[in-house]
């Protein structure tokens, strides 16, 4: 079948070769020109392990192909993708001005009927308002459907979570967009045994701020649980671990640390809590999420800021500025956070990232970027870990407690063991634990 997938994002672009690679025909529009010439020439405009190579693979069969307009992507294929970017807008809420453009340009060029699938996350009834702006920019009476598709793709395991979902949600209206949508992903539940739940458009986009809101409650609610071990001599790994083993519970997305970060979850959150608001429920469980996140952030700088009695003119060598290892995205990455404190403090920063210091760069241009580790950390006063990369569960830690000038370890993702980095030495802190 013929696809078209709008925006080449982390989203867009690894839908886009899922589709091509279990052997649709797909065209991916973006209108970065910037990005689409990057692609054309195999250049990945995003880091995700084995992109480039997939990318390749169905470029040379000829089953992808990039483009900058629209129109084109709207000849091209019966279904469109929408999987343009959703950023924060006012007060929280869902910025949808790029999901109101593609719906209005559809529209006006379209000249039979066409599905419009939303895949980027965006707040419940997004769909009805896409219909209504379809239906108001359509020249003539050309029939047409709106479905949503949420994804559930992580960064760092995107591939994997469109091959092998736990589930694929979709959201219709008609038999017709329903039929569409099953061929689609015939594929991708026949070869993974994934269950496809058919629903209404509201309950499908619920149901993906509903997860984010929850895993991003699951994290917030052991970070909480981290505090109170602290203050009680606890370890919260051990009090995670005995909670994960029931299946109720289940073991994951219960990590103790620095706090959630990513384009996602503090963004789905706030939409969430915001769109609440708008339909009359106040919810405030949400928003303690929300600041018990923050609050995570806050107390791990009180942690360097009580080792180091003055950050002033010390050297503090920050290990890890994505938002986690596996990408080079830094959207609300806690490094965000951490970064310009410290400057403003004073300190002098080392900063090392296996592959998100250009983006980061971007960001804080001018600031000393390293690509050794061991040359990061040679005569630091503390070091910060802010991303759990497997080059920092790596380290020597004997050669760590050489270069340094002080054996300080402030370790926001609970890396190491305490007992064994203590007894080489290190002054360690980390989050929950004795
Ligand atoms: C984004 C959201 O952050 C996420 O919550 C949602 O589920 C999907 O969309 P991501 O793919 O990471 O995820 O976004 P981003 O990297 O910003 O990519 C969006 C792409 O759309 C960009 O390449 C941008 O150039 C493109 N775009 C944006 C268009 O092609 N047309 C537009 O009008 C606006
Ligand atoms: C998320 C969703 O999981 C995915 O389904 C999709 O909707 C996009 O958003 P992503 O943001 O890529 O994926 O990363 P995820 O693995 O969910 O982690 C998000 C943040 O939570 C990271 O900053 C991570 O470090 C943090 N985290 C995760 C914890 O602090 N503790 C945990 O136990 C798990």
């Amino acid at each position: 079948m013929n696809i078209t997938v709008v925006g080449t994002g982390y989203v867009g672009l690894v839908t886009g070769t899922c589709f091509a690679d279990i052997g649709h025909n797909v065209m991916c529009v973006d209108n970065d020109a910037r990005k689409i010439d990057m692609l054309r020439k195999l250049k990945m405009p995003i880091y995700e392990e084995d992109l480039e190579d997939l990318v390749r693979k169905n470029v040379e069969a000829g089953r992808m192909h990039f483009s900058t307009s629209i129109n084109e992507g709207t000849d091209f294929a019966e279904v469109l993708f929408i999987a343009v970017g959703t950023p924060p807008g006012y007060r929280g809420q869902a910025n949808l001005s790029y999901v109101e453009q593609v719906g209005r340009q559809v529209a006006e060029h379209m000249t039979s009927y066409r599905l419009l699938v939303e895949k980027s996350t965006v707040p419940v009834n997004t769909g009805e308002q896409l219909k209504r702006t379809v239906t108001k920019y359509l020249r003539e009476d050309i029939p047409f459907d709106v479905a949503s598709n949420p994804e559930f793709l992580r960064e760092g395991t995107a591939l994997k979570d469109a091959f092998q979902p736990d589930r694929i949600v979709i959201g219709v209206e008609s038999e017709r967009a329903a039929s569409l949508l099953r061929n689609i992903y015939e594929p991708v539940v026949k070869r993974s045994g994934c269950e496809l739940l058919e629903m209404n458009m509201a309950s499908a986009e619920l149901t993906k701020h509903a997860s984010n809101s929850f895993l991003a409650t699951k994290i917030s609610f052991i970070n909480a649980v981290s505090r109170v071990c602290e203050l009680a001599g606890a370890n919260v790994e051990q009090v995670a671990h005995g909670m994960g083993l029931d299946h109720r519970i289940g073991s994951r997305f219960l990590n103790a640390g620095v706090g959630y970060g990513g384009s996602c979850f503090p963004k789905d959150v706030d939409a969430f809590v915001h769109l609440s608001d708008q339909l009359g429920y106040n919810f405030q469980l949400l928003r303690e999420v929300q600041k018990i996140n923050q609050a995570q952030r806050e107390h791990l700088m009180q942690k360097i800021q009580h080792e180091l009695w003055v950050i002033e003119n010390k050297t503090i060598a920050v290990l890890g500025l994505a938002f986690k290892p596996g990408t080079d995205d830094v959207r609300e990455a806690p490094s965000l956070y951490f970064i310009p404190q410290l400057l403003e403090a004073g300190a002098h920063l080392r900063l090392w990232d296996p592959i998100a210091s250009p983006k980061f760069e971007e960001i804080h241009p001018g600031l000393d970027y390293r690509t050794d580790i061991m040359d990061t950390v040679q005569g630091a006063d503390l070091v910060l870990i802010l991303t759990d990369w497997p080059e920092v569960r790596d380290i020597d830690l004997d050669k760590l407690k050489d270069a340094m000038r002080t054996p300080v370890m402030i370790d926001g993702r609970n890396i190491f063991d305490p007992k064994s980095v203590r007894e080489k030495g290190f002054t360690y802190y980390s989050v929950g634990r004795p």
